[in-house]
């Protein structure tokens, strides 16, 4: 059985959608051993709570230098025996000393179609913002490895959902996360600790 650790800054829709996998029993082999949060008080936190998963608070704003910060979440990592480290809705970059310990072991969820509207500044809202200023008609989600490259990793999962006229930044928000992010976290989380996920030359193969 995989320790799963998902890394949250916000209201945790997408742990929920994890949650709610790991109950229905669609994540086989893995299981969320624990939540870590890089601010207090956020409802992600209840979230995990409200359902008996271990917690920690590691606040951002109490380190000086992601550095220092990035070596108070890999200690974390260590001690609760992460297999796999899901960013959702994680909303600090780490240096690149975590992902060299957990090489091909961390994924994140980025709410639109990479290579799009992603990269530094692009998280969150802005990023619908960004997709409506630009008039594309297609959007989407998009789950993938971690890297040193900030949203550059391999891409593990893709799913594309359409840009309406009288949609706000929040509207698109809403949907891209209940058509995509929600459905193609768990299937991602769930391939890997199934160990369906291969990598070959920078392109993820999903294995039957
Ligand atoms: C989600 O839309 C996630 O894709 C995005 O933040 C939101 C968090 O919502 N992440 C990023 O923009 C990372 N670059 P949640 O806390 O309800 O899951």
């Amino acid at each position: 059985m995989k320790n799963i650790v998902v890394l949250v800054s916000g209201g945790g829709t997408n742990l929920q959608a994890l949650i709610d996998a790991q109950e229905n029993g669609f994540i086989q082999g893995g299981k969320i051993t624990c939540v870590i949060s890089s601010k207090p008080s956020v409802y992600a936190l209840e979230r995990a709570k409200n359902h008996g998963i271990p917690s920690r608070v590691i606040a951002r704003k109490e380190y000086t230098d992601s550095v220092e910060y990035s070596k108070a979440i890999l200690a974390a990592l260590n001690e609760e025996q992460a297999d796999l480290v899901v960013y959702a809705g994680f909303m600090t970059i780490l240096d690149e000393l975590v992902v060299k310990a957990y090489p091909y072991k961390m994924m994140n969820v980025h709410p639109a179609l990479i290579p799009s509207f992603c990269g530094k500044g692009y998280y969150g809202l802005r990023v619908h913002e960004e997709v409506l200023k630009k008039g594309v008609k297609l959007t989407g989600a998009t789950v993938h490895f971690v890297t040193e490259v900030c949203d550059g990793g391999p891409i593990i999962l893709q799913k594309g959902v359409e840009v309406l006229d009288d949609d706000t930044p929040e509207t698109l928000q809403k949907r891209v996360m209940e058509q995509a992010e929600w459905k193609i976290l768990p299937q991602a989380v769930s391939l890997f600790c199934e160990d369906r996920l291969q990598i070959k030359d920078n392109r993820v193969i999903c294995l039957p």
